[in-house]
């Protein structure tokens, strides 16, 4: 791949003596949806971390639009232009929508930009500006991941790191986001999805990665998984 925006190489990753990633290596074309799916434990979390230097690797390099980042500290990777959706939302639950998104604008640059920012949330979240005075942990649970994801947004992330969004959601929320995330690719903004919805990750990837005992096991075009027999047994069973 030419000039990628994102590059992982071979990267190892412990927890104390617990080795979660063995020499993964991903990469992520410009403006693209990436999918990472894969079983609980094979590593999608870790490495979602790794490239938002929430853990560091023990070796390996990750490159952004051509530069190291491998040894940043995590306010340094935002300021780059990754943002991470975390697993589980981890919102602040006590503050209101409007402190959440306030405080996902704590870089200079996003702090520069924060009224466009707001508008723009708002324009993609109509439902949160209701709701701006609103304390987050009484929001229901797909207003809760749509204000994670605009809290994400609001450091203007060239690529947005979502983990698990999916997780717990009703149908139509679920849909919602899916249609989200194709709206955020029109916008030229990257897109790493981590999530158990293998089918309809798939389905909207440019490519995608499976990953298995902290290795990636396949790679190829969210399509060509799609159909990949080997996917389909042990990854889709009822999905399909
Ligand atoms: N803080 C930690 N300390 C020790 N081991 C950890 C820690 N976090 C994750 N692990 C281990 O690392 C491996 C990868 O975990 P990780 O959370 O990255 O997987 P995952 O693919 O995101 O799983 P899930 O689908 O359940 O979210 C697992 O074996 C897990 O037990
Ligand atoms: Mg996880």
């Amino acid at each position: 791949m030419e000039n990628p925006l994102l590059e992982v190489k071979a990267v190892d990753v412990f927890y104390g003596d617990i080795q979660a990633l063995w020499s993964v290596s991903i990469q992520a074309a410009r403006e693209s949806v990436l999918a990472l799916v894969g079983a609980n434990g094979a590593g999608k979390t870790t490495l979602l971390r790794a490239i938002s230097g929430l853990v560091h690797p023990r070796t390996g390099r990750i490159l952004f639009s051509g530069k190291p980042i491998l040894h940043l500290r995590p306010e340094k990777v935002v300021a780059s232009g990754i943002s991470l959706v975390p697993e589980g939302r981890r919102l602040f639950s006590q503050l209101t929508v409007m402190e959440n998104l306030e405080l996902g604008a704590y870089t200079p640059r996003a702090r520069a930009g924060f009224s466009a920012s707001l508008e723009r949330a708002f324009a993609l979240f109509p439902l949160l500006k209701a709701r701006i005075r609103q304390i987050a942990g009484s929001l229901s649970g797909g207003e809760q991941q749509m204000l994670a994801i605009a809290r994400g947004l609001m450091s203007q992330p060239r690529a947005l790191l979502l983990d698990e969004p999916s997780m717990g959601l009703s149908p139509i929320v679920v849909k919602t986001i899916f249609e989200l995330i194709q709206v955020l690719k029109k916008e030229k903004i990257t897109i790493l999805l981590v999530e158990q919805n293998i089918y309809q990750a798939l389905k909207i990837s440019d490519f995608a990665y499976v990953l298995k005992n902290g290795k990636v096991a396949l790679s190829g075009r969210g399509e060509e998984l799609l159909t990949d027999p080997d996917v389909k047994k042990a990854y889709m069973g009822t999905l399909e």
